[in-house]
């Protein structure tokens, strides 16, 4: 097939997704990094699930359900390359996060690595365990394109260092963090990785085999096109099996004594009992989804979106593009040299086009390294399309007009 006919055959494949999302139709979303518009086979498989439930109970259902909600594990595991014992269902990036990083066993003095634009909730873990373990903060420089200079960190690691946790994609604009060349320099020294990818999975190519990471954090709500409520942790079971959840229910380990208790061997110690089924099976329909239409094509289809983007708000002399890195994200930031974000915003959603805003409460290291006000967010996804764009950028526009 020539490219030509190639690109003809992807804009067919973009209309059909498209229509397999009611969202397409009434809304200019350019929102997937807070919560994507989810196709109809994801809200199905969900809808579905709840009728059984109201049919037959909730426990029933979820006996019914039984091979679906274990091929979950599977299409996850095939997602990010790992084993389907490696990967626990959980509420969401956060929870997953957190039962790894609680996990390690610090002793004061440990140093944790991190980067400049580690996400909030990653570092308030960090300062709470400052606090009370006396666990040392080291945070790597970024290189000269504003991602994580890995010389720096390789420099960085002595015999207290315990951890390199980074954010693949921070939510606050462009930046890809070298996550690969981390891994080289975590494996050649020893030391326990842990790779917050909330804002890559479902927008890039993510492997964790590759990428070398001993733990992996992902929602469902974003990039991956699924329902609230859902997300994973991969735990590799080689370096990560012997570490133990920093709380446990009847399902993470059986009672098998007064005293006693024997932990699951496999990542699912790091779940709940209790959980939401309905979103599980919603998000492994958005995992099979995604791995219908290819990672591949998902990862080159938003760098084309995001590259129009940013080359569209280039040529509005009131907007300064933000984004950081030499290899960028669908996530873009700007500022408006007279409009704050947040009225860019309203503006926007009045208009029927999602954007939202960043501040310096979710990455607060790099907002006060570069001074940056609040910044719009504008991400973009497989389904963008140049229209979409253009009718942002009108909008952002006409707001000079406005004043
Ligand atoms: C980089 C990053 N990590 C973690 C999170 C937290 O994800 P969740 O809200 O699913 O816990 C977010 C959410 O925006 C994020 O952008």
């Amino acid at each position: 097939m020539s490219l030509r006919d190639d690109a003809r055959s992807l804009a067919q494949d973009v209309d059909r997704w498209r229509a397999q999302t009611p969202g397409c139709a009434t809304v200019v979303h350019l929102n997937h990094a807070g919560a994507s518009l989810s196709p109809v086979p994801v809200t199905s498989a969900i809808v579905d699930h709840l009728h059984l439930e109201e049919r037959i109970g909730g426990y029933e259902a979820a006996d019914a359900a039984h091979d679906r909600l274990e091929a979950v594990y599977r299409s996850v595991a095939r997602l990010v390359g790992a084993d389907p014992t490696e990967i626990a269902l959980v509420e969401n990036a956060t929870r997953a996060w957190d039962m790894a990083f609680y996990a390690v066993p610090f002793e004061p003095g440990d140093r944790i690595l991190t980067g400049v634009a580690e996400y909030a909730s990653n570092y308030l873990a960090f300062l709470h365990l400052k606090a009370t373990r006396g666990v040392q903060i080291v945070v790597v420089p970024d290189d000269a394109t504003g991602a994580m200079d890995v010389e720096a960190l390789e420099a960085l690691i002595d015999d207290r260092t315990r951890l390199i946790a980074v954010t693949h994609v921070p939510t606050n604009g462009g930046l890809i963090n070298p996550a690969e060349r981390v891994g080289e320099v975590a494996r050649r020294y020893g030391v326990l990785y842990l790779l917050d990818a909330c804002q890559s999975v479902g927008q890039l190519e993510v492997d964790v085999r590759r990428i070398g990471c001993d733990f992996l954090s992902v929602t469902g709500r974003k990039f991956l096109r699924g329902p609230r409520g859902t997300g994973f942790l991969y735990a590799r079971a080689s370096s990560t099996g012997e570490l133990h959840p920093p709380f446990i229910d009847l399902h993470a380990a059986t009672w098998t004594g007064a005293d006693r208790y024997e932990l699951r061997p496999d990542a699912r110690r790091f779940e709940n009992w209790e959980s939401y089924v309905a979103g599980r099976l919603g998000l492994g329909a958005a995992v099979d989804y995604a791995l219908d239409i290819g990672m591949a094509v998902i990862e080159h289809l938003v760098g084309q979106a995001a590259a129009g983007l940013r080359t569209r708000l280039a040529g509005l002399p009131a907007v300064t593009v933000m984004d950081k890195g030499a290899h960028r994200s669908g996530i873009v930031t700007f500022q408006h040299a007279q409009v704050g974000a947040l009225v860019i915003r309203d503006q926007l959603r009045a208009e029927g086009i999602n954007v939202s805003v960043t501040t310096a409460t979710s990455t607060r290291l790099d907002f006060e390294q570069r001074g940056l006000p609040d910044l719009v967010r504008a991400s973009v996804h497989y389904l963008t399309t140049d229209d979409e764009l253009d009718r942002l950028v009108d909008a952002v526009r006409k707001l000079d007009v406005l004043r």
